[in-house]
Parts: structure tokens; C-alpha cells; sequence
């Protein structure tokens, strides 16, 4: 366990964070698609190798998720993607989780899958070279209606599973209950879910003894859903989202990443930064900072476009992201 805290520490350098890369062979076909960029597997490979070697990105990460696809494919340099990245000081991870599917019992919410083969996996991605890895659970909010506390319980029960099984595997988890930005909700609503969910989780994971000191937390912050007419403004983001986070998330934990969720990727960038600010002013007991998948490849993928001639063009702009977040965080 010593080995595993030591690791989930390490991700917490000043001024670097997580680039999520994980992307499912669905989402990142559709990803692309949205660019007008048809993708295959060589398409996909390409549009993984303009980020993970893009170089100057190891000044800015300290981690990458990565899909299983992605996980067994080499960069242009003929290098495992892995390999190429370990070499360069950014763990390799991998998201573990096999999506999602409707909860029977309440069809308009999801619940993860991926438990079963778990075990066998684990060690598969860790010969692999995998040295972390992301579940992700999704809470819907829909006016007084959804979430419901059984969704979040379940999603909170494997969340533990996973983490138990993880940590067994002498891997670091990434535990992520995505509150979705998607709805008309306001900001105080975001927040109470936000509390109901990590006050739920934290609380199963005591109860099955997960040892905190060896997980990493992704959350979403505190902000208005997509479809509410109000704009938050980021001390306000910052306040709501530092204050949920310090009624439910144990100090031990050794630090807790943010994902983008659909904010544009200026928000997403200024949102976090008054977010840490508010963490230092209120010294809050853990570091924070971004493992961003949309808000970190977006601008890029609208450069680059599918085409070779626009690669160097794109990962300008990647880089030129990573220091706006980096900054962010610093
Ligand atoms: P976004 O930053 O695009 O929300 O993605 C982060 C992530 O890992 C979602 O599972």
C-alpha cells in the first residue's frame, strides 16, 4: 500500500495534471465524426498520437488515461503508447469501467458496468504497464426527480468494488462520480448533488474498508447545468465546489483531479483556477488539479482536422492549453 499512496502523490506535482485520453472506440468515432473526421482504427491511432506525442506535453502531465484500444497500439514512432509515455515520466492509465446501461428498477438513470472480469484484467493492463486506473459513474439530475439515492448508492457500491480490486492489483484507482452538467439545474442543485454523492460514496468506501490513502478522486465542480439561463461566475463555481468538497472528502485522500463535463474550454480553464484559489485560502487538506479529456484536446481537434499538414498547428495548440490549465493550477 505504501507504493500505491506514493504513486497517487506523485500525480499532484505543481502545475501538472491528468490528460483523459480514454475516450471508448463509440465516443471517440463520434468525437471525431463531429469534426467531420471519418475514424477507423489507424484514424483513431493517429488522433491518440497527435496528443500523447506531442512533445513539451510531458511538462504539463503527470498521467494519462487511456482506453484499452490505445493501450496495445504504438504511437509514429513505433513505440507502445505506453512505453513512449513512461519513458517520458507520465503514468500510463487506463480506464477499467465497461460503460454504462439503464438501471432497471429507474430506466432514465445508469449504472456502471465492468465488475465481473475485473481481477483478470487488471493484471492483463498491468503487465501492460498500466500503473493507474478510472471508473467512471454517472449521476443525472432532473428536477426533484433524479437522482434517486438508490442510483447513487449502487454506483457507490461498485465504486467501491472497483477500488478494492484495484488496489489488490497493486494499481492506483481514480474513482469518478461524473455529476452531469447536461440539464436545466442551477448551481445550488449541482452542489447538493455533488454533496449527496461524495457523502455517499465516501461513506461506502469506509464501510468496505478502501483504504482513502490510496485513491485519487475525479469530480465535477460545482456549476449551473448546460441548459440554465445563468452564467456562474467562477468565484462562485469555485466557493460551491471547494464547499462540497470539504463536508464529504476525508483528508487523507491524496488528491482530487476535475473533469471538464461540457464547459467550454476557457470556462473549464478559469473555473479551476479560482477553484484552487479558494482550496489555498480555505487550506483545504488535499491538492487539486485537471484531468480534462474536452477541454484539453477540443481546440486542437478543430486545428487539426485529420490531416498530417495541420499536426504541428494542433499540438501548438494543445501545448499552448496545457499552459493556460497548468497555470491554473500553479
Ligand atoms: P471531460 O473533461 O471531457 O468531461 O472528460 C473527462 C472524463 O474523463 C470523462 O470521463
Amino acid at each position: 500500500m505504501t507504493d500505491l499512496i506514493s504513486i497517487a502523490r506523485s500525480f499532484f506535482v505543481p502545475g501538472k495534471g491528468i490528460l483523459a485520453a480514454d475516450e471508448s472506440v463509440h465516443s471517440a468515432t463520434a468525437r471525431l465524426a463531429s469534426y467531420g473526421i471519418e475514424a477507423g482504427e489507424e484514424m483513431r491511432r493517429q488522433y491518440r498520437d497527435l496528443f500523447l506525442s506531442a512533445p513539451g506535453a510531458e511538462d504539463y502531465l503527470s498521467g494519462v488515461i487511456l482506453f484499452s484500444e490505445t493501450l496495445e497500439q504504438k504511437g509514429n514512432d513505433k513505440k507502445l503508447f505506453s512505453d513512449s509515455l513512461a519513458e517520458r515520466g507520465i503514468f500510463p492509465g487506463i480506464k477499467v469501467d465497461l460503460g454504462t446501461e439503464p438501471i432497471s428498477t429507474s430506466p432514465q438513470e445508469l449504472i456502471t458496468q465492468g465488475l465481473l472480469d475485473l481481477p483478470e484484467r487488471l493484471i492483463e493492463y498491468k503487465k501492460q504497464g498500466a500503473v493507474f486506473t478510472k471508473w467512471r459513474a454517472v449521476i443525472r439530475i432532473d428536477g426533484d426527480e433524479l437522482p434517486t439515492a438508490s442510483a447513487i448508492h449502487e454506483n457507490a457500491k461498485r465504486l467501491a468494488s472497483y477500488a478494492k480490486d484495484v488496489q489488490m492489483a497493486g494499481l492506483v484507482p481514480i474513482l469518478e462520480p461524473e455529476v452531469l452538467h447536461e440539464g436545466k439545474h442551477s448551481r445550488q442543485k449541482a452542489k447538493e448533488v455533488l454533496v449527496e454523492t461524495l457523502g455517499t460514496l465516501f461513506s461506502v468506501l469506509e464501510e468496505n474498508a478502501v483504504d482513502c490513502s490510496g485513491v485519487i478522486l475525479k469530480t465535477s465542480m460545482a456549476i449551473s447545468g448546460d441548459k440554465n439561463q445563468k452564467k456562474d461566475l467562477s468565484p462562485e463555481v469555485a466557493e460551491d465546489t471547494i464547499a462540497a468538497l470539504m463536508e464529504c472528502v476525508p483528508r487523507q485522500v491524496p488528491g482530487i483531479v476535475f473533469l471538464s463535463g461540457g464547459q467550454s474550454t476557457d470556462e473549464a480553464t478559469v473555473n479551476l483556477a479560482a477553484i484552487v484559489a479558494k482550496a489555498r485560502e480555505l487550506q483545504a487538506p488535499w491538492p487539486l488539479t485537471f484531468s480534462y479529456a474536452r477541454a484539453l484536446q477540443d481546440e486542437a481537434l478543430s486545428v487539426w482536422q485529420g490531416k498530417e499538414e495541420n499536426k504541428d498547428a494542433a499540438r501548438k495548440v494543445f501545448i499552448d492549453r496545457l499552459k493556460k490549465v497548468s497555470a491554473a493550477v500553479r
